[in-house]
């Protein structure tokens, strides 16, 4: 972690641990403790996409690794995502014992898990050190 905004890398550290306690509650059934702990990524990532878009990608130059607009398009996919996870638990039991629909809950949330890493590898690769 070297970068020039610790309190990024901090906040992305965060969210992945956030993103890690509510796997462990979806693994245990407790469906609607997993969902309200969505809700509160969901916050956590708005402020920190907020911060991003007015913060750092105002300052980024034309000689930038990515665009700009490959940032904003993640922040986008990322919200769009995390709402659907949202949607599915919504119309779920509060607890479940069902291994099978455990299971399949977490494999579905797998593809944010992905795109989400993959986004913060890409801004602490580059952004974060060209802004
Ligand atoms: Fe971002
Ligand atoms: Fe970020």
């Amino acid at each position: 972690m070297t970068g020039k905004h610790p309190e990024i890398e901090a906040q992305h550290r965060q969210l992945i641990e956030l993103f890690q306690q509510h796997r462990l509650t979806l693994f245990a059934g407790e469906l609607g403790k997993a969902l309200q702990q969505l809700q509160n990524l969901r916050q956590v990532q708005a402020e920190h996409i907020a911060l991003e878009e007015t913060e750092l990608l105002p300052q980024l130059g034309a000689e930038a690794r990515w665009p700009a607009k490959t940032y904003l398009a993640e922040h986008r996919k990322l919200e769009v995502m995390l709402a659907g996870l949202m949607r599915e638990l919504q119309g779920l039991p509060g607890q479940t014992r069902d291994a099978a629909l455990i299971l399949s809950l977490l494999e579905r949330e797998m593809p944010f898990k992905h795109v989400l890493e993959h986004h913060f590898e890409r801004e602490e690769k580059a952004l974060l050190h060209e802004c």
